[in-house]
């Protein structure tokens, strides 16, 4: 045989880092917090092993938990003492996610990410106000227009708090430039937007709507979040999102649209962000649990190739175990 050509070579040990494409450092992860003001103690998520909803005054342990593996940044989920149907609490200045961004702000050096939406403080588990509750109408559907005062007014409340960065995820049409306006008319202009610009209607997000207590009462989300059957539209989403000012933009969830990471990336010149959801992290500890998977390997593997896909950074509940694997 004369093969000229032999890939193999460059695979053998002390080659393979030379050449390898595609690097992970913690400093890429961001690992989501749930901050639960119903609760005095540190609670299991049962479908989402080794992940908590801590109480506020446990937070701060539980960010340096994280700290200590690597990882810099952290996002913040709230569950609210209370919750009515415009999301009452979601821009209270004394509310669970501003009183732990204060916490951690003053402890630590964590980069605070914090999620802007309101389906953990709606009782009707919908991200906005709803177009009955805005106009006296029967739709049960959010009304877009409506919810954009809530959420620049959430973001708002999360700069004031100290929030590094806000992560608007309701996919609201014109939530960004709401959101950037409202920063800007507040003293918060240094305060950059990652949006959530393309977040499908999934069902990987089963079990994060247990531990946030985020499910909708009624009906789903298709009429806001996009359909998995599209790419297209992601890239008119992102488009969008940074003519409104975003910053960085975000493509969730990760594993089973790699195919849009990727397009985005080369369409986009700002930052691309990754979520590699509650459903991608129970499903593989479910399988590893049974003994059919391993667990840090696969992981590593999802990680890696969230990051060969085009993602900047990606947001995971595998980031402490991955950061202190590498
Ligand atoms: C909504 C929000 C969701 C997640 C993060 N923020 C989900 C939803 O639409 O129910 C899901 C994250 C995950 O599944 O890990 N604000």
């Amino acid at each position: 045989m004369s093969l000229h050509r032999r890939p193999r070579r460059l695979r053998r040990d002390g080659l393979r880092e030379l050449v390898a494409e595609t690097r992970l450092a913690p400093s890429d992860l961001v690992a989501p917090v749930f901050v639960d003001a119903t609760t005095d103690e540190r609670v299991s998520i049962e479908s989402m092993p080794g992940q908590e909803r801590v109480p506020l005054d446990a937070v701060v342990d539980r960010v340096q938990e994280v700290r200590a593996t690597g990882v810099e940044t952290v996002i913040l989920f709230g569950i609210p003492e209370a919750k009515d149907a415009r999301g009452t609490r979601a821009d209270a200045t004394d509310g669970v996610v501003q009183r732990a961004i204060r916490a951690i702000d003053d402890a630590t050096d964590v980069t605070v990410i914090s999620d802007v939406c309101l389906c953990e403080y709606t009782d009707h588990g919908h991200c906005g106000i709803l177009e009955a509750e805005a106009r006296d109408a029967p739709r049960l559907t959010v009304d877009n227009d409506a919810t954009l005062d809530r959420l620049a007014s959430t973001a708002a409340s999360h700069a004031a708090a100290g929030a590094d960065i806000v992560a608007p995820s309701a996919m609201t049409d014109g939530m960004v430039g709401a959101i950037r306006e409202r920063l800007d008319s507040s003293g918060y202009a240094d305060v950059p937007i990652l949006s959530y610009a393309a977040k499908y209607e999934s069902a990987f997000y089963g079990p994060f709507r247990d531990a946030a207590d985020g499910a909708p009462a009624f009906g789903d989300r298709r009429h806001y979040q996009m359909d998995p059957r599209n790419g297209d539209e992601a890239l008119r989403e992102v488009a969008l999102d940074i003519e409104q000012g975003a910053d960085a933009v975000m493509v969730k969830p990760a594993l089973a649209y790699l195919d849009v990471v990727s397009a985005v990336d080369r369409a986009v010149d700002v930052p691309v962000a990754a979520y590699n959801v509650s459903g991608e992290y129970a499903m593989l500890h479910a399988a590893s649990d049974r003994g059919w998977l391993d667990l840090d390997a696969t992981a590593l593997e999802s990680l890696n190739a969230i990051r060969r896909a085009g993602a900047d950074l990606i947001v995971t509940y595998f980031a402490e175990r991955i950061a202190a694997q590498l």
